[in-house]
């Protein structure tokens, strides 16, 4: 399986993401700064990876802590937390685990400052093991929609590298060829990042599941054509309405989607669903740099002078959502009650 996040003895280890499909090197952080630059930069990216790794580097800043006693290791622990809170604002995985390893420290605040340290690396690979064990109950569940044969669109790259192994969507998409359907893969190339050009499809190849890249633009003729079955992408963060704020472009495919009678699913943990948000409207968008839409490698593609929006994710009304799956099983419509539903349910992975 991609390593795609690991924690190891001198800090925290990621495949550098910006640098695929060419190059397939390793970028070690060695504190939490590191760490921050490395969500803030996209060498670790997708919702559940950056959940994972901004607890990794909560435990790596603590355990590099130099406080005497819990009220100055406190302190130390509520700044990590804030450098690392101000990455990425979108994907709500990230705050899930700063609250997470929030709480941890307040259960296990009356012991000594070794064993808060102790308790918190292991809360943080406790949530890698979590999530890869989610992807696979995810792929279960989801394995049931995708239909037995032919085309499953995906945008984005919701596969091991936005996660700590398997996938949400890619997941999915993993269970149903395990299962010994005939799936064969568009993956969108996902313009300005290239997530689906770069990663879904060096994934996908690596494991022998057919894909064919297409341009963001041509996802409509594809429907048209009858080439594509059903859509499958990953999710940012899900209002308790159950809007979908996931990679920009997102939005598009669900409304061709529908318009050509596909279903359109989303696949993400439930670390991934935000209660507290009640529709999309909420969902903070991050608006990257404009040299992501003026550069191409490096090299300039657009006029000096030119006005650029880049807003790095999208909202997707529910009412173009066929169904939200999560390891706790799937929700469909009236999505905010079958989310609600699922927020009670209990929980085995
Ligand atoms: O900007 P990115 O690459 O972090 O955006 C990633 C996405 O939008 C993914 O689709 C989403 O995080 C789900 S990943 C399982």
């Amino acid at each position: 399986m991609i390593k795609t996040v690991e924690w190891t003895r001198e800090g925290v280890q990621f495949i550098d993401q910006r640098k695929l499909p060419t190059e397939e090197v390793y970028v070690l952080c060695r504190n939490y700064q590191e760490v921050a630059i490395a969500i803030r930069d996209m060498i670790v990216r997708g919702a559940p990876a950056i959940g994972v790794t901004a607890a990794m580097g909560v435990a790596l800043g603590v355990q590099q802590s130099s406080a005497k006693d819990i009220q100055a290791l406190r302190s130390d622990f509520n700044h990590i937390c804030q450098v690392i809170g101000e990455t990425r604002p979108t994907a709500v995985n990230l705050f899930w685990a700063i609250r997470r390893m929030k709480d941890k420290f307040d259960a296990v605040a009356g012991q000594s400052v070794e064993t808060i340290k102790a308790t918190l690396v292991k809360e943080a690979q406790q949530m890698h093991v979590e999530d890869i064990a989610a992807n696979e109950a995810m792929g279960r569940h989801g394995a049931t929609l995708m239909p037995s044969s032919g085309g499953v669109l995906t945008h984005c790259n919701a596969g091991a590298l936005a996660t700590c192994g398997y996938g949400t969507a890619l997941g999915v998409i993993r269970a149903a060829v395990e299962a010994g359907k005939q799936i064969h893969v568009f993956a969108d190339e996902t313009r300005p990042f290239l997530q689906g050009a770069r990663l879904t499809a060096w994934e996908l190849i690596k494991d022998g599941i057919k894909t064919t890249l297409i341009a963001d633009n041509m996802a409509g003729a594809m429907m048209r054509q009858g080439k594509i079955k059903a859509v499958v992408v990953g999710a940012d963060r899900i209002a308790a309405n159950g809007d979908v704020a996931n990679k920009i472009g997102t939005y598009t495919v669900a409304v061709l989607a529908k318009e050509h009678g596909i279903p359109f699913y989303v696949a993400a943990p439930w670390s991934t669903v935000d209660l507290n948000t009640p529709t999309g409207e909420q969902i903070p968008i991050e608006q990257r740099s404009a040299k992501e839409m003026t550069h191409h490698a490096g090299k300039q593609i657009a006029p000096e002078g030119v006005l650029v929006e880049n807003p790095a994710f999208d909202v997707t009304p529910n009412k173009y959502v066929t169904a939200i799956i999560t390891e706790r099983g799937i929700a469909r419509a009236p999505l905010a009650d079958s989310l609600k539903e699922l927020a009670g349910a209990v929980v085995s992975v």
